[in-house]
């Protein structure tokens, strides 16, 4: 393993893939999934039939259309509907739609790190509901939900779906849940997605699918230090690999070796070898139970205020508000 010469990074994912891959045990941080190419690979995973996720989650919001509109607009009629990691909206759309056609008094505020994201759902929101007010915000979840803090402006409901909350580790959770905890008002409400404890069988079906989508999107963080930082990974050596421990509720996902080999990073003056079977941890995808929601939102001072779910009560989007 040789050290750069000079440690001084251009960017975040630079300085990351640095020290990750020249850790024990070696990891990478799934964020770097998502470019161009991975995001079009999740919109891929969340049509697959093993992904439950997203079909419970439409499905709650499909069942439940009205009363959670009901609840947004409780107290005082007139909010702001804030979605962080918007995506493509699809879900989302189910409960714009009701709350235009029942002439709520409201607007949409969504954020995502991708400007390329925004302009897709801007684009396909002014097709499919041309009469409502979208006001996209690009950047990281806290420096848009600050700026839309600042303004002087209605009630906030803050939408975080997907079960997004699960890529990250308990403590980086309450972190980010008390971060959003901080933004809020009395009268906002956090509407959230959690993947709850199952079968372990379906949890691993949906992170190992036979088709080698997730495997794919899984490699494409090493697709992509191939491609911005000049590596020379061979993606055909090293196999996707996904556990889940039914006690802790936790999945992790790895890349593992199939042979020794030695790989350069160019732009990183670094040359990293690997053993035959090691490891590069790069995913958790936390699953919850009741208990351990409820000691989240303790920890960052929120209160369950109620929940949705889908009847078998394998998927659950909370709606908490200021403790
Ligand atoms: C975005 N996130 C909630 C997904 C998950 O379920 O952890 C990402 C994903 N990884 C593999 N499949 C989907």
């Amino acid at each position: 393993m040789q050290k750069p010469t000079e440690l001084l990074f251009k960017t975040q994912f630079e300085e990351d893939v640095h020290s990750g891959l020249t850790d024990f045990p070696k990891h990478l941080s799934s964020k770097y999934f998502y470019d161009e190419k991975g995001d079009k690979l999740f919109q891929d995973i969340m049509h697959m039939p093993e992904y439950y996720l997203t079909q419970k989650e439409y499905d709650i919001l499909l069942n439940h259309t009205a009363k959670i509109a009901q609840l947004f607009a409780s107290g005082n009629p007139k909010f702001r509907l804030i979605e962080l990691g918007a995506g493509d909206g699809k879900k989302t759309k189910i409960l714009l739609k009701h709350l235009l056609e029942n002439n709520f008094d409201f607007k949409y505020q969504p954020i995502d790190i991708s400007q390329n994201v925004l302009n897709g759902l801007e684009a396909s929101l002014k097709r499919e509901l041309p009469q409502m007010t979208v006001e996209p915000q690009q950047g990281t979840y806290f420096e848009a939900l600050e700026k839309l803090n600042s303004e002087n402006g209605s009630k906030k409901i803050i939408l975080f779906l997907g079960s997004n909350i699960g890529n990250l580790l308990h403590e980086q959770a309450i972190d980010f849940l008390k971060s959003v905890q901080e933004l809020m008002q009395k009268d906002d409400l956090f509407f959230i997605g959690f993947d709850m404890k199952k079968n372990p069988q379906t949890i691993l079906d949906a992170y190992n699918d036979q088709t080698g989508i997730t495997a794919a999107f899984n490699k494409n963080v090493l697709a992509r230090i191939n491609k911005e930082l000049g590596g020379n990974f061979n993606l055909d050596k090293f196999l996707h690999w996904e556990v889940y421990d039914p006690e802790s509720g936790t999945a992790k996902s790895y890349l593992v070796a199939k042979e020794a080999q030695s790989v350069s990073i160019n732009k990183l003056n670094l040359l990293i070898d690997f053993d035959q079977w090691e490891t590069i941890h790069t995913e958790i995808s936390q699953k919850y139970d009741d208990k351990v929601v409820t000691w989240l939102a303790e920890k960052a001072n929120l209160k369950i205020e109620t929940e949705f779910s889908d009847v078998e009560k394998q998927y659950k989007n909370f709606v908490l508000r200021k403790g």
